[in-house]
């Protein structure tokens, strides 16, 4: 196997690009599709400072890397979930990132702003783990932003769980999730952060293959609530249809940003409110964390 760039010996086959790199051009090659995902949806300016959510793992520490070795100015921010060993050691990772690096790092706690870490959420709520997390996540995140004067958030979601979560709310026509699924999504009001997602173009085993070339620390284990979610159950059909035909994933994505996304793009915006008692941004009058803070308190 030869690299596409240089004809040295490859280490890494891209079989959807029909390609081989070495390490230096597979490197080269990572930080292109960065940029090319940053310029292709205008996720931030040169000059932006931009706030990326990392969660320890190879995916967003694969991100904070690139932005940094870009020369952007970013700030890290780790949401502390409460998962016993697994939250523990996710976050001495990203502690060890941002001081290795020299650069900012806001931890918060959910246990704290919430009243219970995830594992008595998903007691109280009687839901799966992952709604009331995945709620306060999205919450926590933006209010960080707001709270820094940071415009952009930056998550480390790749091809292969964009391509899954497309996969999920297909087979069930979640035609109001579908407008949603973007690599970029604008802010609609001033006190929405704008979100991006600059891996969307990079597969799991590529950001893999980035962290280990950089010789990123990250921890490799999932979240415990993780196992059986169905999330996974979709990555790994969609990881056997790439087998045999290789770029399904990518077509499968790609196919519905550029043809079918608009189509399912409503035309009357939602109307966002500001929350009777915490000011974030609902469509009703008490957001949804403010709701979930309640039913931790009644029953803890
Ligand atoms: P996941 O939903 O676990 O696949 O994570 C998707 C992205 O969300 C990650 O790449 C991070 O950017 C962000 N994220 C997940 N967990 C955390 C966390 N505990 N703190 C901050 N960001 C997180
Ligand atoms: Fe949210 Fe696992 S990361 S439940
Ligand atoms: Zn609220």
């Amino acid at each position: 196997m030869k690299c596409r760039k240089c004809g040295g010996a490859a280490v890494l086959e891209l079989r959807r690009h029909n390609a081989a790199f070495c390490a230096p051009d597979f490197l080269e090659f990572f930080k292109n599709q960065v940029k090319e995902a940053i310029r292709k949806f205008r996720m931030f300016e040169r000059d932006e400072h931009v706030l990326v959510a990392v969660s320890g793992g190879k995916d967003s520490l694969a991100l904070w890397d690139v932005l940094i070795e870009e020369g952007y100015r970013t700030t890290g921010l780790y949401l502390d979930l409460g998962i016993f060993d697994y939250s523990v050691e996710s976050k001495a990772k990203c502690e060890h990132f941002a001081a290795a690096h020299g650069v900012p790092l806001l931890v918060v706690s959910v246990a704290e702003e919430v009243g219970a870490p995830v594992p008595v959420i998903k007691n109280v709520t009687r839901r799966p783990p992952c709604s009331g997390c995945g709620l306060s996540k999205r919450y926590l995140m933006n209010r960080a932003a707001l709270e820094h004067g940071i415009p952009v958030v930056a998550t480390g979601h790749n091809l292969d769980d964009e391509a899954a979560t497309l996969f999920g709310s297909v087979l069930h026509w979640q035609t109001d999730a579908l407008p949603r699924q973007s690599p970029a999504l604008p802010s609609t009001h001033a006190k929405l952060a704008r979100r991006v997602k600059p891996l969307y173009r990079l597969s799991e085993r590529e950001t893999a293959a980035y962290a280990f070339l950089r010789k990123i620390d990250y921890i490799v284990e999932e979240c415990p609530f993780a196992k059986g979610a169905t999330s996974i159950a979709h990555k790994e059909i969609l990881s056997r249809l790439e087998d045999v035909s290789p770029g399904a994933k990518h077509n499968f994505l790609f196919g519905f940003l550029e043809k079918a996304r608009p189509a399912f793009e409503r035309a009357e915006a939602v109307v966002l409110n500001e929350c009777v008692r915490c000011g974030q941004v609902t469509t009703g009058t008490l957001c949804a964390f403010c709701k979930l803070a309640d039913q931790v308190k009644r029953r803890t």
